[in-house]
C-alpha cells in the first residue's frame, strides 16, 4: 500500500465539530452512536496489535510541500511533551516541521498560534495530566478562536481517548497519533481551512522516513533514533499498540546522524528505541544487531554514547563484549527489570526468570565491573502476592542498582493485563510503593556517599536550576553533579572533585581547567 492509499484507507477525516462544537458535549449516547457511524472511524488498538509481514519501506524524499511554504509566517508554536524520550524526540522533529512552514517557536502558550500537546498513554495518570491541561486550555481557545489546538502522540491512537476529546473536549481542533508526524503540514492545513475537527490517526504503523527535519533541544546533547516500535507485548503495556511494530533504521543511516552531530560538536548522543536490544531483528538481508551498530558509533570521535531502552530477553553476548570495550561506551546501563519475582513475570510475558535476570547482570558485571545499572519496577501487579513483593525487594537488594523509576500498575485498557482481576487493594499497593521506594532511596544513598573525594568526567550541560553561580553537569553514570567554575566549562567534559553527596546529586569541586576525555 503506497503512502496516499494508506491515507485515503487509514484517515479518518473528520468530526464535525463546527455546528457540533457546542452541541458535542450534550449529546444523547444513542445521538453519539449515530454520530460516530456517520462521520468517524476511531482508531483501533485490535489493528494495532496486528503484526503483518509486508517490508518496511525507507523514504529518503520527505518536503516541505510547496502550497504550504511560508504557512508559519507571523505565526508562533508551542509544543508541549509528556512521557519518553521517544516523544521529548518526536517533538524535535515536529519543531522541525514547524520552522521549515516558517513559525517562529514561543515558550509561553499565550503568545501561540498553534499548541501541540504531545502525549504519554503509559499510565493513567500520564493521561489524567493531559485531560487537566485541555481543561486550562479551553479558557484560552475561548479567547484566541483563531488558536489551533492539537493532540498527537500516544494517546492519540487510542480510540477511547480519541472518544474523550470528542465528547468533552470539542474545542480542541487537530489530533494525529504517532505513525503520521510527517503529515503535520496538511493537518494543519486541513485545520486551518476547516471548521471541524480534524483527525487522522493511523492504526498501523507507516514506513521509516529518514530526512525530517529537526530542531534539536539545545547543542551539547542528542537523541538518536535506531528503531520504532516495540513487538514484546508485556501484558500491562500499551507501547506496542502505540508505537506499531518494531522497524529499524539502517545503520548507515544512524552512523551518517551520528557523524554529523559529532562534527557539530554535541558530546553526548543517546540511541533511542522502545526496546533497543531487538535493534536490526527485522533486517531480512543481513544479520547485525545492536552489539555491531555500537561497535560501529565507538570508532566515531564523539565523547560519550548511551542507549535506552534495554529488554533483559534481546540483551546478548555480542553487545555485553562491545560495550566492554569502553572508550565513548559509557557503563551505565537501564535495564528494567518491572519485577523480581519469576511468577510475576511470567504473566506479565516478559519472557525471562528471576534467575535468567540474575545470570545477565552477572554477565554484565564481570565484563564491565564498573557498570551502573539501573531500572524499572512495577509494584501492585494484578494478584501479586506479598511473597512475590518481597522477592522484587531481595532481587533489588541482591543487584545494588544505583536508582529506579518505580511505578504503581496502572491497567491500560485494551492490553491483557487490564482483563485480569485483581485482589490487590489500593492501599496495599501504596505501601508497596512505599517500601520499595525507601530500599530505592537507601541504597541509592550508599552508592553516591562512595563517590565522596573521587574525581569524576562531568559533561557540563549549565547554570544548576536553583542558583546560578553553581554549575550542573552528569557523570558518565548518569549522577547529577554541582560545582563552582567558570562558565566557559558549559559544553565541556571536565574533572570534579566530589566533596559531598546529598540525597539525590553530588556537590563537588572542578580540579583542572576543562579537559576534553577523549
Ligand atoms: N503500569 C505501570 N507502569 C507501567 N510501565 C509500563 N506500563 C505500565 C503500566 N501499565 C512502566 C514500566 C516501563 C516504564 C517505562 O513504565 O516499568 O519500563
Ligand atoms: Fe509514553 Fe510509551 Fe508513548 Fe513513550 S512510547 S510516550 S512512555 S506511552
Amino acid at each position: 500500500m503506497n503512502e496516499q492509499q494508506r491515507i485515503d484507507s487509514q484517515k479518518v477525516t473528520v468530526a464535525d465539530n463546527s455546528a457540533d462544537k457546542k452541541s458535542v458535549s450534550e449529546k444523547t449516547s444513542a445521538d453519539f452512536a449515530k454520530y460516530f457511524e456517520k462521520t468517524y472511524q476511531p482508531p483501533s488498538l485490535k489493528d494495532a496489535k496486528k503484526r503483518g509481514k509486508e517490508e518496511v519501506q525507507y523514504h529518503n524524499d520527505f518536503k516541505i510541500p510547496e502550497q504550504f511554504k511560508g504557512m508559519g509566517q507571523g505565526r508562533k508554536f508551542y509544543i508541549r511533551t509528556y512521557g519518553c524520550q521517544m516523544n521529548e524526540h518526536d517533538t524535535e522533529v515536529m519543531a522541525g516541521i514547524f520552522m521549515a512552514l516558517g513559525y517562529e517557536p514561543t515558550d509561553g502558550v499565550e503568545d501561540a498560534n498553534v499548541i501541540l500537546l504531545n502525549t504519554c498513554a503509559i499510565r493513567e495518570n500520564a493521561e489524567n495530566k493531559v485531560f487537566g491541561e485541555l481543561g486550562h486550555l479551553k479558557a484560552l481557545k475561548k479567547e484566541k478562536p483563531d488558536l489551533l489546538l492539537g493532540v498527537c502522540g500516544c494517546m492519540s491512537q487510542e480510540e477511547s481517548v480519541v472518544n474523550r476529546i470528542l465528547k468533552v473536549h470539542p474545542f480542541v481542533d487537530m489530533i494525529f497519533g504517532t505513525h503520521n508526524i510527517h503529515r503535520l503540514p496538511n493537518i494543519l492545513s486541513e485545520a486551518y481551512l476547516s471548521k471541524e475537527m480534524v483527525i487522522e490517526v493511523w492504526s498501523k504503523e507507516g514506513d521509516v522516513i529518514e530526512n525530517l527535519p529537526k530542531i534539536r533541544k539545545g547543542n551539547i546533547k542528542a537523541w538518536v533514533n535506531i528503531m520504532y516500535g516495540c513487538d514484546k507485548f508485556c501484558t500491562y503495556c500499551i507501547v506496542p499498540y502505540t508505537r506499531g511494530k518494531e522497524r529499524s533504521r539502517r545503520p548507515e543511516e544512524i552512523i551518517h546522524e551520528v557523524r554529523q552531530l559529532a562534527a557539530q560538536g554535541y558530546k553526548e548522543i543517546t540511541l533511542l528505541g522502545q526496546n533497543v536490544n531487538a535493534y536490526g531483528k527485522d533486517f531480512e538481508d543481513m544479520n547485525y544487531g545492536l552489539g555491531d551498530l555500537m561497535d560501529e558509533i565507538h570508532k566515531i570521535d564523539i565523547p560519550r554514547i548511551r542507549f535506552t531502552t534495554s529488554h533483559p530477553r534481546d540483551f546478548d553476548d555480542r553487545l555485553i563484549e562491545v560495550l566492554a570495550k569502553g572508550g565513548n561506551l559509557l557503563d551505565h546501563i537501564h535495564l528494567p527489570v518491572q519485577s523480581g519475582s519469576s511468577e510475576v513475570l511470567k504473566i506479565m510475558a516478559r519472557k525471562y526468570t528471576r534467575e535468567r535476570y540474575l545470570e545477565l547482570v552477572q554477565k554484565i558485571k564481570t565484563a564491565i565491573p564498573n557498570a551502573s545499572l539501573t531500572t524499572d519496577i512495577i509494584v501492585g501487579f494484578p494478584n501479586e502476592t506479598d511473597e512475590q513483593f518481597e522477592e522484587t525487594l531481595s532481587l533489588y537488594r541482591e543487584v545494588e542498582f544505583d536508582s529506579a523509576y518505580t511505578f504503581i500498575y496502572s491497567p491500560r485498557e485494551g492490553t491483557p493485563a487490564a482483563k485480569m482481576k485483581d485482589n490487590v487493594p489500593m492501599e496495599v499497593k501504596k505501601e508497596r510503593l512505599q517500601r520499595l521506594n525507601a530500599l530505592v532511596n537507601e541504597i541509592s544513598a550508599k552508592k553516591l556517599k562512595e563517590y565522596e573525594g573521587k574525581i569524576v568526567n562531568v559533561l557540563v550541560e549549565g547554570e544548576s536550576k536553583n542558583n546560578p553561580d553553581v554549575l550542573a553537569g552528569y557523570t558518565e553514570k548518569s549522577k547529577l553533579v554541582n560545582f563552582r567554575g567558570p562558565k566557559s566549562a558549559v559544553g565541556q567534559i571536565v574533572k570534579v572533585k566530589i566533596i559531598k553527596a546529598k540525597t539525590w546529586t553530588l556537590d563537588g569541586e572542578m580540579v583542572e581547567e576543562a579537559v576534553e576525555v577523549i
